[in-house]
């Protein structure tokens, strides 16, 4: 349930004082538990606001994830594919995607409710989209009907990616520590088990998609989601090659390759934007795991996920 009124700055941060905290290994950031997850501090207050005061329109589309299972790419596939017709994807150097990062495009909702700027959604179109790392429990499920698209990915690699991203920052971090506090379950946004199974378990009303599917074929999971948030491609479109110029453009090759998205740093934060693209492959992790590691990293996967119906 959503704590008693904590309305002003200074009850949040009672609130939030109060919460079982720990640092992620090697950096300053401080974690708090909030309702059995762990969230970087400074968004609690954003997933009260959540819960509490995101007005979802019925046609509106959410990007959830846990970090480094695909978001940046994702946010531009979906980008791209709903702002299609105000921008042609291929159509020139107008598009939106070569001049800002995918998460420009795409406005982060725990960011904005952390910052008290949630009132920017307000004055956003509708079909509006947008993109959260919150678990599912922390959005207004009772005021639904909104779209929720979700991207995970198999559970070493993501941990793998995790290590170098951050590593990017803080390059002495240790690989082993970062792998640890993955698979204990208080990792950022973690436990990751309970953070995909929550998405998992409604995916009934939930497109749930996986990073290696998208590799294997990016093409049919760009039409399922034009499908999924009511925009699909005409025939003309297809024969017009749109989906293929989507693809195209939202490529990792195509994406890291702009100047955009090799300078600079991400909004806000000290890790190089171009930190988002990396080698963006299944099964990196046979590249930095012992097997005895892996292995036991299995288990624990095996473990949580067993009954569910879902496996890696
Ligand atoms: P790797 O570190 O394994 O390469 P997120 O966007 O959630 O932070 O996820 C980052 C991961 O997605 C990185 O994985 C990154 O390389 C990969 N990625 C980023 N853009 C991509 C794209 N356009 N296509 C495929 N993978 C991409």
């Amino acid at each position: 349930p959503v704590p008693a009124e904590a309305s002003s700055e200074e009850e949040h941060n009672v609130l939030v004082s109060a919460l079982p905290s720990k640092l992620v290994p090697g950096t300053q950031l401080k974690l708090r538990c909030y309702q059995g997850f762990w969230l970087p501090e400074r968004f609690v207050p954003a997933a009260v606001g959540l819960q509490r005061r995101f007005a979802p329109r019925r046609d509106d589309v959410i990007i959830a994830s846990l970090p480094k299972c695909g978001t940046t790419w994702l946010n531009a596939l979906a980008f791209a594919t709903m702002a299609r017709r105000s921008y042609y994807p291929g159509g020139g150097s107008d598009h939106p995607l070569l001049r800002l990062t995918p998460h420009q495009c795409v406005p982060f909702l725990d960011a904005l409710f952390a910052g008290g700027r949630e009132a920017q959604l307000e004055v956003i179109p509708s079909p509006r989209l947008m993109y959260t790392h919150m678990p599912l429990s922390m959005l207004p499920v009772h005021r639904g009907g909104y779209r929720v698209v979700y991207i995970c990915r198999e559970p070493k690699d993501m941990a793998v990616s995790l290590w170098h991203f951050r590593r990017s920052a803080h390059p002495e971090l240790s690989f082993a520590d970062t792998v640890e506090s993955v698979f204990s379950g208080g990792n950022t946004y973690g436990p990751f088990w309970d953070h995909i199974l929550g998405y998992w378990r409604a995916s009934q009303s939930v497109l749930f998609l996986r990073y290696e599917e998208l590799l294997r074929d990016p093409a049919e999971n760009v039409r399922k989601l034009a499908r999924f948030v009511g925009l699909p491609f005409s025939e003309a479109e297809e024969e017009a090659g749109v989906v293929g110029g989507i693809v195209e453009l939202c490529s990792l090759e195509s994406l890291r390759s702009l100047e955009v998205n090799k300078r600079g740093y991400m909004d806000g934060l000290n890790f190089p934007r171009k930190a988002l693209f990396r080698k963006g492959v299944p099964g990196d992790w046979v590249n930095h795991m012992a097997p005895e590691m892996a292995c036991r990293m299995d288990e624990i996967v095996g473990d949580k996920f067993s009954g569910s119906g879902l496996s890696f």
